[in-house]
């Protein structure tokens, strides 16, 4: 008995030195690896896919697209989303259906966009051409004007996989040191930055904790993972900032319909 208690005596006093003290006689300086015969084999894992994509030419299409937004939001409920989450703030959001009108900038948008998804999940499955013709996109997609003072909250798009942004309008310019109006995702590697010394720090991309912001132009679409949380800090801007929002999941042809296929 005495023996037993003596013996976690001893782990006892192990845990305790070692959580409250340098136990390293000689701790080891980092060489980096110019004294190392073989350096060793980078691993990258978790890797999070973003896809950037421009419409060449926009301007016009954005035009056209302002033009039309602004009208149909003068109208109301016509076309606002009736079940609006909490967490949009200072701005309209159209109903899911946008990529059913039947204006043509409208369907000029659509084929842009889903052609993009649809490179996007071909390249990243490895589908050949027999296995795509086998699925379709489904998507809901809508529009948001926001005005000076709107922002949206930190949310994710649950049932969907990919998810984008399309500008129509970053709305005023705003100098490099603002985050007005900026698209950000907040890095799902939640625990990645409990701990942070010399050590890990001054990680370079893509292995550096920290949220990723991209500044909106003109015809610019991000793609992304629906599960990636992300918000849109306040716009500051006197002017109006317009975008257009997509969800879109993937089904086989024969399924029911519950959206609207590409
Ligand atoms: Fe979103």
């Amino acid at each position: 008995m005495l023996a037993s208690a003596g013996f976690f005596f001893c782990v006892w006093r192990l845990i305790f030195a070692a959580g409250t003290r340098t136990i390293s006689i000689d701790p080891p300086i980092p060489r980096g690896d110019a004294t190392m015969a073989t350096a060793p084999k980078l691993i990258n894992a978790f890797t999070t896919p973003f896809f950037e994509a421009h419409l060449e030419n926009a301007g016009t299409l954005n035009d056209e697209l302002r033009t039309l937004f602004i009208e149909r939001e003068q109208q109301g409920d016509k076309y606002r989303n009736p079940y609006m989450t909490p967490g949009k703030v200072g701005l309209f959001e159209s109903d899911f259906d946008l990529f059913r009108w039947t204006e043509q900038p409208v369907q000029k948008l659509r084929s842009f966009c889903m052609d993009t998804i649809g490179h996007v999940i071909a390249s990243l499955n490895g589908y050949d051409r027999g296995e795509l013709a086998r699925l379709e996109i489904i998507n809901h997609t809508w529009f948001h004007i926001t005005r000076k003072g709107g922002y949206t909250t930190y949310h994710n798009h649950p049932m969907a996989s990919w998810s984008g942004v399309y500008c129509v309008d970053p709305g005023d310019a705003a100098d490099d040191s603002s985050d007005s109006g900026i698209l950000r995702f907040l890095d799902p590697r939640g625990m990645g930055n409990m701990f942070l010394d010399a050590g890990n720090s001054r990680l370079q991309q893509p292995f550096r904790v920290a949220s990723l912001n991209f500044r909106l132009t003109p015809g610019r679409f991000i793609v992304f993972p629906s599960y990636l949380f992300h918000e849109v800090a306040p716009y500051q801007g006197a002017g109006t900032r317009i975008t257009v929002a997509i969800n879109s999941w993937v089904r086989e042809r024969s399924a029911t319909p519950d959206g609207q296929a590409r």
